[in-house]
């Protein structure tokens, strides 16, 4: 019984596994993105623009993160995160999570 309720507070605490990030905040700076991957993350039915609408706020982040550091290269994507700062990069993680992803049809 103890180590349940320890257990509920821990959970309790430690809240969602990805709280970092302030959404509204991120839905204002995700204007510069809307252009390639929609207002709201769902791209417009093209292959090229991934779309960001629901995924995990943690996989955004991570993904994000690693344009900036080169690990990951992409020259459009590299140059769009080159002066944001790690709390922009969370805060764009968290508004695009945030959002419901929608299913298209490719043609
Ligand atoms: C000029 C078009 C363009 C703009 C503007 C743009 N992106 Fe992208 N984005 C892309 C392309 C193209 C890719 C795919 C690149 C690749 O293959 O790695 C991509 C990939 C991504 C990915 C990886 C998705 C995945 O599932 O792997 C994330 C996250 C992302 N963009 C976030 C953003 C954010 C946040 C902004 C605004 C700060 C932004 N993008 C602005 C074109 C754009």
């Amino acid at each position: 019984m103890k180590k349940i309720a320890l257990f509920v507070a821990c959970t309790l605490l430690a809240g969602p596994a990805f709280a970092r990030g302030d959404a509204a905040a991120g839905q204002e700076k995700s204007k510069a993105c809307a252009a390639c991957h929609g207002a709201d993350g769902n791209s417009p039915t093209s292959p090229d623009f991934p779309r960001l609408a629901g995924q995990h706020a943690d996989y955004l982040f991570k993904a994000l993160r690693e344009y900036k550091a080169g690990t990951r290269k992409n020259p459009i994507m590299g140059g769009q995160v080159q002066n944001l700062s790690r709390k922009d990069l969370e805060d764009l993680a968290a508004y695009f999570a945030s959002q419901k992803g929608q299913l298209a049809v490719i043609r």
